[in-house]
């Protein structure tokens, strides 16, 4: 039997594997169809080790996902939890949780490393890879498989490939050139090569290799800590909590100022004209309808959100547009001792990647920020406080209270550090709060039916006429 054929076996482990995998934002009720579109052996030993990508069909369409695997002569019960199955050439696991396959795949960062076919790894100037370090699989329910290495390097495997070079290697490399250390380094990143839908090659980004930032609090673990100080003082107000989050909403508000600013200088900016503005409603309008398709619950709110799109559609100033994160939230920012650090430039994890490079108003990453504030200050209502429990109506004035401190407080620091107060542009902060609690809608419909609640009330509050 040659390797691709036992490699074939493995294959057909695939569709039950990855439907249980929350990485794969794939439809998960219909059947699973799975095809390799590029298969390279990186190490033929024990364990042998696959890189593969593969178009996986699902009920929603079809995406190529990143499925390295590593295979064992024997069973072992280190990697039961990441086990596929067995096959005549041995047992299959997923390679990035096996510290032999990803020591491989780090290995492969070297200069003097054999290349492989379909599969090219890259290391930016003077950057020191820390070979032999073992890795470790970042805990959390995230869109891709992050692996620290050490603490030094972390490697982000990209699940879902595209075409194209990734906005997340994008923006760290073009902060990284311009000495911007309000992100993590970049450090290097891996490409490579599989056959697209017309039989023709595609290449896109695969990884990416970023420092690792220590001492690093998560953004939503700090904001939800603060929130369940405040729910367990039910009698005093935000400001008078031991965990106020104010200050750090502040700083938050500065150093995304200051990223903003330094894409600004080193990417492209433009204006939106007015058909620029009107085509920008009309995405917007466009995801409000196929929403209402999904959540027939929104429709009442339909008419009050498509009033803020139309706002923009009758706006004659233009609009100073940039290259954005895109995807911001309290999960996607890091506070170190040495302040806020923004991670993850991939944007909208379901949007074709042109429109995640697509250029918007820094106010929309505000607008996704004040967006996320909400969430942090109300998810406790949900899974703690019920309506039904009597202490949810305080909780939720608190709740309110709380979001609207840290807003007006994100604000206050992103305008002390920028020419933009996102306050000072009402019709377009509303629009884009908008357009992501419809987003949100969607996301919780089909994800998270219980947190529901959140963005819906989000969406009943923006769509009241002001
Ligand atoms: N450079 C880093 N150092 C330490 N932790 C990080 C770093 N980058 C990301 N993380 C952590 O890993 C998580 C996942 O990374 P992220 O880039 O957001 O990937 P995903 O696309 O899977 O969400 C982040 O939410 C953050 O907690
Ligand atoms: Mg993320």
């Amino acid at each position: 039997m040659t390797p691709d054929q036992r490699l074939s076996e493995a294959v057909a482990l695939l569709p039950e594997w990855l439907r249980h995998q929350h990485w794969f934002t794939g439809g998960r009720t219909g059947p699973l169809g799975v095809r390799p579109v590029a298969t390279t052996l990186l190490h033929d030993g024990e364990p042998r080790v696959w890189h593969l990508l593969a178009e996986v069909t699902h009920d929603d369409g079809a995406d190529v996902y990143q499925v390295p695997l590593s295979v064992h002569s024997r069973r072992s019960d280190r990697l039961d939890h990441v086990h596929l199955g067995h096959t005549a050439d041995g047992h299959v696991y997923d390679a990035l949780h096996d510290k032999e396959a990803t020591a491989v795949l780090l290995d492969h960062f070297a200069d003097d490393a054999a290349p492989v076919e379909g599969v090219r790894f890259h290391v930016r100037p003077d950057v020191k890879v820390p070979y032999g370090e073992s890795s470790l699989v970042l805990p959390g329910e995230h869109h891709n498989t992050s692996l620290a290495y050490g603490d030094s390097a972390l490697l982000k495997v990209f699940r879902r490939v595209h075409s194209g070079l990734n906005p997340d290697v994008e923006l760290h490399e073009a902060l990284s050139d311009a000495g911007c250390t309000l992100v993590a380094p970049l450090l290097g990143w891996i490409d490579g090569d599989w056959t697209g839908d017309d039989g023709g090659s595609v290449t896109g980004s695969l990884a990416m290799l970023r420092g690792y930032l220590t001492t690093a609090s998560d953004g939503w673990a700090l904001a939800t800590a603060s929130v369940r100080d405040l729910y367990a003082e039910g009698d005093l107000h935000a400001d008078e909590v031991g965990g106020d989050f104010a200050a750090e909403a502040y700083r938050l508000g500065m150093s995304t100022a200051r990223v903003h600013e330094t894409l600004a200088e080193v990417l492209p900016t433009g204006t939106m004209a007015p058909a620029d503005l009107n085509a920008l409603a009309d995405t917007m309008t466009g995801r409000l309808e196929r929403a209402v398709a999904v959540v027939p619950e929104l429709e009442r709110f339909a008419a009050g959100l498509r009033a803020h799109y139309d706002v923009l559609r009758e706006r004659r100033d233009p609009v100073a547009v940039q290259r954005i994160h895109g995807s911001y939230h309290l999960g996607q920012v890091l506070r170190t001792v040495l302040g806020w650090k923004l991670v993850d430039f991939e944007g909208e994890l379901m949007a074709p990647v042109a429109e995640r490079r697509a250029m918007h108003s820094p106010v929309r990453d505000a607008a996704q920020m004040l967006r996320s504030f909400d969430y942090a200050a109300r998810h406790l209502l949900i899974t703690d406080h019920p309506p039904e429990d009597p202490a949810h109506d305080q909780l939720a004035y608190r709740a309110q209270e709380w979001t609207q401190r840290n807003s007006e407080a994100f604000c206050n620091g992103y305008a002390s550090a920028s020419q933009l107060d996102p306050r000072d542009e009402p019709e377009l902060l509303a629009a884009y709060e908008s357009d992501t609690a419809v987003y949100e809608v969607v996301f919780e419909a089909r994800r998270r039916p219980t947190w529901l609640p959140i963005p819906l009330a989000a969406v009943e509050r923006l769509a009241r006429p002001v």
